[in-house]
């Protein structure tokens, strides 16, 4: 047995002693927490926090936590961080007045990056990825979702899905995998889009789950994209081989994208930026989490979700970064949550149940992590000094993350 003893917390945030699955609603804007506080782990475990006048002596190793908060490591459930190359071209282009739809219907976007990563070695993939999975562990990240959709090709997405198969295997925190083959019809199928349908649905979704690629099946369901039939078709295939659906909705427009996730029972419907009273009905009667990814609504320029309307309406918000080369190149979560601070009406406390606890939910990962729980895997951070819960998102831009523990271990 090993043990890590973090003493002297300021305050301990997200520290349950009631497990909860997931937060909703009005109960968002509360976070337990324990001020002047240890936080015990054996092993890989959380094994006891209290207050520090029961603070046990001696441990393996200690530090020392004087001035800072402990938070559970973020849960980020939605990132595309397998690719090939950056597309700061576009960016450029976006600054000079083209939109990320003028873009993509050129062939840029995702079909850009396509090309690129149809190109590249499965070791070359593996290498950038692994250097954007170690970014975002330093700024917090102790679970995350990853996503195929940039090879849409059966051979490129294989080749996707195996770079996170060796990402999970190397990792350590916690990775999901998404099947994203429905990200944008490649061009050689423009006029007979049915038939990329049908690869994705007959071929590629066997051999994905048959080699156990996959645990979630996503759809950029969306303006210029996939439409809510096609999507309902896909989903309802993913299904069958026992992958449950995760996808991409509303970002462009009120497209469907929402309803179609939800009545097919997805885990969550992701972006939102585009949402009505309509949406938040279907949300409201379905167990399907509304995820929102603030940083690629700053990057593109595009409106932020009403996150404030989906609380006041009891739902339980999600957030995420969608870390990927087009819309949104950054993973930075405390960035996240100072955005849906700032942007989205969101409190300190409501933006961290939706980036830890939710998002841990959103993974199916909330038995293991999102809290600060006995019994939980020890992965957490601490934060540099400051004053309260609200020091965190108040100090965007910053690097607001001083230590890592993850499985019990100082990373
Ligand atoms: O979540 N919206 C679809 N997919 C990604 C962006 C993909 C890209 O532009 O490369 C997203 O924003
Ligand atoms: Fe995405």
């Amino acid at each position: 047995m090993s043990s890590l003893l973090i003493r002297n917390i300021r305050t301990l945030v997200q520290a349950e002693t009631h497990r909860r699955a997931l937060v909703k609603g009005a109960d968002m804007a509360h976070v337990p927490h324990l001020n002047n506080a240890y936080l015990w782990i054996e092993n890989d475990r959380i094994a006891a926090f209290g207050p520090m006048h029961e603070c046990p002596e001696r441990a393996d190793e200690v530090l020392d936590a004087t001035g800072r908060l402990v938070l559970p490591s973020w849960c980020d459930s939605h990132t595309h961080i397998v690719f090939a190359a950056t597309r700061e071209e576009e960016f450029v282009d976006r600054i000079r007045g083209l939109s990320y739809e003028e873009i993509a219907a050129r062939g840029g976007g995702i079909l850009n990056s396509a090309r690129k990563l149809q190109a590249a070695s499965e070791d070359e993939l593996f290498e950038g990825a692994w250097g954007r999975l170690q970014e975002v562990i330093a700024m917090g990240t102790g679970a995350i979702e990853v996503k195929s959709g940039y090879g849409l090709t059966l051979e490129s997405e294989l080749k996707m899905l195996r770079v996170v198969r060796r990402l999970k295997e190397k990792s350590p925190i916690p990775i999901k995998a998404s099947f994203l083959g429905a990200h944008a019809v490649p061009a050689e199928y423009k006029t007979r889009r049915e038939d990329y349908i049908s690869l994705v649905i007959n071929e590629m979704l066997p051999r994905v789950a048959g080699e156990g690629l996959a645990d979630y099946c996503d759809v950029f369901c969306d303006k210029g994209f996939f439409t809510p039939e096609e999507t309902d078709l896909i989903l309802k295939a993913g299904w069958k081989w026992g992958l449950k659906p995760k996808i991409h909705a509303n970002e462009l427009g009120l497209t469907g994208g929402v309803q179609v996730g939800v009545a097919n029972q997805a885990i969550s419907v992701d972006h939102l930026e585009y949402t009505s009273e309509v949406e938040i009905e279907a949300l409201k009667n379905s167990e399907t989490l509304p995820t929102l990814l603030p940083g690629c609504a700053f990057f593109l320029g595009i409106p932020f979700a009403p996150a404030r309307e989906m609380m006041d309406a009891g739902l339980p918000v999600v957030l995420a970064s969608d870390y990927n080369p087009g819309s949104c190149p950054s993973g930075n979560m405390p960035f996240v949550v100072s955005l849906a601070c700032a942007k989205m009406r969101m409190l300190p406390e409501e933006a961290v149940n939706a980036a830890t606890l939710n998002g841990a939910r959103a993974m199916e990962l909330e038995a293991d992590y999102g809290s600060i729980a006995v019994g939980k895997i020890a992965n957490v951070f601490i934060t540099r000094p400051m004053l309260s819960l609200a020091g965190l998102p108040y100090a965007f831009g910053s690097n607001v993350v001083e230590a890592v523990v993850l499985g019990g271990k100082r990373y």
